[in-house]
């Protein structure tokens, strides 16, 4: 859907994007994550010509957008970092006003801005002045006027900074019911949680450049990340501190009488511990696992953790 290959863009000699490649596919949520002042509104702002890239291609949906006609921008749709709404009209006025401008008229403008208000939650107050909206009702606004004229690619910058939990909460919904409906979507995040649960594979970007590209147990497995299982049941102290002689991969974390936590690299099945356990006598009541979080993948690759 989205291709970008070796794309580069600096600003007086600084590289704000740097030699970045990645591809996001058909109806997936790809998650950008990086601190701020990485790269990421920079390289929106490429993908959707509000800047020129110093080298490198934009393809979607297999079309070179710096040598297309200007049609294809009509798949795009960008709900930039800063609100970008008429304070003094109301939420209907701008998703008509965003709507016009993309050629919708009549019967099909009115629908699809009532679907629009419907699907933002914001119907009851579809008369009100922007003005007096909550910060979370704007975020779900301009949400809302990036997905007007329903776009296969919707690019997402930051979209929840700066709104309260509750209003985070249903705009991550909005998010995950329009790529259920088929949009793909570019998400730009500096929040992990985010980016761990809201999507699919995920790209971490810092100082202009992508350290790792892959869903978040590959990112993991990149990082050499540890897998962690705790057993309970029976089984002797013996045999619980002599289980990695017999599977070399895996270290003893913790042993105590009834209950043992080993780690595991990830390519490691967790079938093949169990397998060594039972041929060792164990006599297992419950397994947990504990899979590694995108945290220490962040740390490693960073070098930092990422705050506010
Ligand atoms: N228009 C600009 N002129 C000069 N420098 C810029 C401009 N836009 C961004 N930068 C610089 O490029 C780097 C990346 O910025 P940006 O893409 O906004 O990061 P992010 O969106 O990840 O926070 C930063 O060092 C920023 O200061
Ligand atoms: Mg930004």
């Amino acid at each position: 859907m989205l291709n970008i290959v070796n794309l580069s863009k600096s600003f007086a000699g600084h590289l704000a994007v740097d030699h970045i490649s990645f591809a996001v596919n058909p109806g997936e949520i790809f998650g950008f994550l990086g601190p701020n002042g990485a790269g990421k509104s920079t390289t929106i702002n490429l993908i959707c010509s509000l800047l020129k890239p110093d080298s490198g291609q934009i393809f979607v949906d297999g079309v070179d957008i710096f040598n297309a006609s200007p049609a294809w921008r009509k798949q795009l749709g960008v709900v930039p970092q800063e609100v970008a709404l008429y304070e003094d009209i109301s939420a209907r006025d701008n998703l008509r006003f965003w709507g016009k401008l993309y050629g919708l008229r009549g019967r099909t403008l009115e629908n699809r801005v009532d679907a629009l208000l419907d699907i933002t939650g914001l119907r009851e107050r579809a008369k009100d002045r922007i003005k007096t909206y909550s910060g979370g009702m704007k975020r779900r606004l301009n949400l809302g006027i990036g997905m007007i004229h329903q776009p296969k690619l919707l690019l997402l910058d930051e979209p929840t900074v700066g709104i309260d939990p509750q209003g985070r909460h249903s705009l991550l919904e909005l998010v995950q019911q329009a790529a259920r409906e088929g949009t793909t979507i570019l998400y730009t995040t500096h929040y992990l949680d985010e980016a761990e649960t809201l999507c699919d594979r995920l790209a971490i970007i810092d100082h202009g450049r992508i350290l790792a590209t892959g869903t978040k147990a590959e990112i993991s497995q990149i990082v050499g990340e540890n897998r962690y299982v705790k057993v309970t049941g029976q089984f002797s102290s013996e045999a619980a501190q002599a289980l990695p002689q017999r599977l070399s991969q895996i270290a003893l974390v913790s042993s105590q009488p009834g209950e043992v936590v080993y780690s595991l690299p990830l390519q490691l099945g967790t079938g093949q511990l169990i397998e060594k356990m039972l041929e060792s006598d164990f006599s297992i009541d419950n397994l947990s696992i504990k899979e590694p979080s995108l945290d220490s993948a962040f740390i490693k690759l960073t070098g930092r953790e990422l705050r506010d």
